[in-house]
């Protein structure tokens, strides 16, 4: 995307997270149904757009094995973190602090560790790590994110989100933990929440947890990106929070997260969707159109789920908004019958 500055590095950094199983051929069914992409990729890409700034590139990672499992791959992305280490200065301060709770002997989930990789111009590349918080079962959730809170200095955040956005039993439900592998003065880290069959209503109770966010704009993105504003009865609204040093009490930051994918009949409908959300929020939609490009190898009409997420930061550290690219490496879903989409 022109912006890494330094191309054949960054993807040397890709293969060395992808590990042993993104040697796995792409003409072949996936080894490893990896839930980073609805197609099992074990890629996705993102840019986040700011107002006046390029825009920053990401990718999240799963790791995985030559004989992939749950055990082999969390081993496959503990080797890839000591790699990762060689090669950039990462802080694990925070990580080692809270890998014990999530990374346990038995693993109930077929997703344990993922990576994103943060290209920024005119930076090194960042590391961010995504826990998860059911790994040792749904009902153990809340008790490790609370631990895993108080572990890394945020031990009051805990009651204001479990109190705002974790309130429907089984439907709301904690979804990823992530740290960035930075020193602890500028580390975030994020708790996500998913909210299935949810709508502005539950998600304006959720975004109020944090500080400085405008719960106004809620509703209208939803509407622009979802086509509605209640009844999310496909993949779920996600938030997430985000913690800052030095800021304790509650989360500094809030994101919402729409599942577009599941919205819109085609990817030219959620092409659109993102564009007048830029539009309304003064970003250039040059910049989405050329990430976009990058990415897509179709027609935007012949299938569904390359525009899988779009996301609306609000607070610190700063506001914008985010597209998350599938590589659709190996399969595309076929665009949607319009009288399936309500
Ligand atoms: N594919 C999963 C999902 O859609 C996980 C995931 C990948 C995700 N990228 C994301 C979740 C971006 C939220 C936002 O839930």
């Amino acid at each position: 995307m022109g912006i890494t500055g330094n191309t054949v590095k960054s993807v040397g950094l890709l293969a060395e997270t992808l590990g042993p199983g993104g040697l796995h051929p792409i003409s072949e069914n996936p080894a490893w149904p990896s839930g980073v992409a609805d197609d099992h990729s074990p890629v996705e890409f993102s840019a986040a757009f700011e107002a006046d700034r390029p825009p920053t590139v990401r990718a999240i990672v799963e790791t995985s094995a030559t004989r992939p499992s749950r055990s082999a791959n969390v081993s496959a992305a503990l080797a890839a973190l000591d790699r990762l280490r060689r090669r950039e200065s990462l802080d694990t301060t925070r990580f080692d602090a809270v890998r014990d709770l999530f990374l346990p002997a038995r693993l109930e989930h077929d997703f344990a560790f993922w990576y994103s990789l943060v290209f920024r111009a005119g930076a090194a590349p960042a590391v961010k790590v995504y826990f998860n918080p059911e790994v040792r079962g749904p009902e153990a959730a809340g008790g490790l994110v609370r631990e895993a809170l108080g572990r890394t200095g945020f031990a009051a955040g805990f009651p204001v989100l479990r109190d705002h956005a974790v309130t429907r039993p089984g439907l709301d439900t904690y979804s990823f933990f992530a740290l960035d592998l930075l020193d602890p003065r500028q580390a975030r880290v994020k708790v996500y929440v998913s909210h299935q069959s949810a709508g502005v209503t539950e998600v304006t109770r959720a975004a109020k947890a944090a500080h400085g966010v405008d719960v106004d704009r809620v509703p209208d993105f939803c509407l622009l990106t979802g086509g509605r504003t209640e009844a999310f009865d496909g993949r779920p609204l996600i938030s997430s929070y985000t913690f800052l040093d030095g800021d304790v009490a509650a989360p500094s930051g809030y994101s919402l997260y729409v599942p577009i994918r599941d919205y819109v009949a085609d990817d030219e409908e959620a092409r659109r969707r993102v564009l007048q959300v830029m539009a309304k929020y003064g970003l250039d939609p040059a910049q989405f159109d050329n990430a976009l490009r990058a990415v897509a190898r179709r027609p935007l009409d012949e299938g569904v789920g390359l525009i899988a997420h779009v996301s609306l930061r609000m607070g610190r550290p700063r506001p914008g908004i985010t597209v998350y690219l599938s590589s659709e490496a190996y399969d595309v879903a076929s665009p949607r019958p319009v009288s399936l989409v309500v």
